[in-house]
């Protein structure tokens, strides 16, 4: 139904062939879910790269943490069993998901750094604007990082952006949409706070959540509420969009 694009792009083999030493630079944010750090890789080839390692925490919050954190619970959160749809499990690891066993609960843990390399991946080749994918760790992934040595991207609510910039922001998140519609994902968590804007370009991330047409029937749907998601940032800063033309057109290309 979704013919993958080829390969569009692939992050430079030697990043992973090459020997090298890594160093931590420390935190870059800690968040409820995950922790991201800086890394630097210093490679025998004389090269030095930044890289981003988004670790997931080994815990599970109670529904009062969470509260506690802001969240409210009419609002689907990552954990929700609609994003499900789609992970291949063996039957023993779904029925014990599906009864929220310990074991369940391991296997939910235990996918997100998966479905976040598998997302970022399908994304990065759909040539959605997005970190380049490096490996997959035990408890997490490590990407591109956006930033220099003196600041990392700020968050698009950040970002002080000009009228002419903010245009520009939602023209590239289209792009990028479009991407990764045409590639058949979609993001389900897509908000300001998952957008970074570096030297004048828009960067999503925070994928581990994302679904797939040929596997959600919830897809569509959540693509709708990520445009109106992100739209209503635009249109709070004055910018005019269109979110029924930008959905029409985006499921056009899922199917
Ligand atoms: N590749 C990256 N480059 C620079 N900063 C990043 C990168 N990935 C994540 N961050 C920073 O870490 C924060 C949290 O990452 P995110 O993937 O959104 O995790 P979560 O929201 O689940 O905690 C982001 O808001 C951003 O500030
Ligand atoms: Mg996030």
């Amino acid at each position: 139904m979704h013919p993958r694009p080829a390969p569009a792009r692939e992050a430079p083999s030697w990043l992973l062939d090459e020997p090298y030493d890594e160093i931590s630079l420390g935190t870059l944010k800690s968040g409820k879910e995950a922790e991201v750090f800086l890394i630097e890789r210093r490679y025998a080839s004389g090269s030095t790269v930044l890289l981003t390692h988004k670790r997931y925490r080994p815990r599970r919050p109670s529904a009062g943490e969470l509260r506690e954190l802001g969240f409210n619970k009419a609002t689907l959160y990552r954990h929700d069993s609609t994003y499900r749809a789609g992970w291949f499990l063996s039957s023993r690891d779904r029925r014990a998901v599906a009864h929220k066993t310990d074991h369940g609960h391991d296997v939910i843990e235990r996918m997100w750094p998966i479905r976040e390399m598998t997302m970022l991946d399908l994304a990065w080749r759909s040539s959605a604007s997005v970190p380049y994918p490096v490996e997959r760790t035990d408890d997490g992934i490590v990407m591109e990082f956006i930033g220099d040595l003196d600041a990392a991207a700020p968050r698009l609510t950040q970002a002080h952006l000009s009228v002419g910039e903010i245009a520009s922001a939602w023209d590239q998140l289209l792009v990028s949409l479009r991407a990764l519609t045409s590639g058949g994902i979609v993001h389900a968590d897509l908000s300001a706070y998952n957008l970074l804007w570096w030297r004048g370009r828009i960067v999503i991330i925070d994928l581990p959540q994302a679904v797939e047409f040929t596997t959600n029937a919830d897809a569509p749907e959540l693509l709708h509420r990520d445009l109106a998601n992100v739209a209503g940032w635009f249109e709070r800063r004055g910018l005019e969009v269109d979110v029924e033309a930008a959905f029409g057109e985006l499921i056009g290309l899922a199917w």
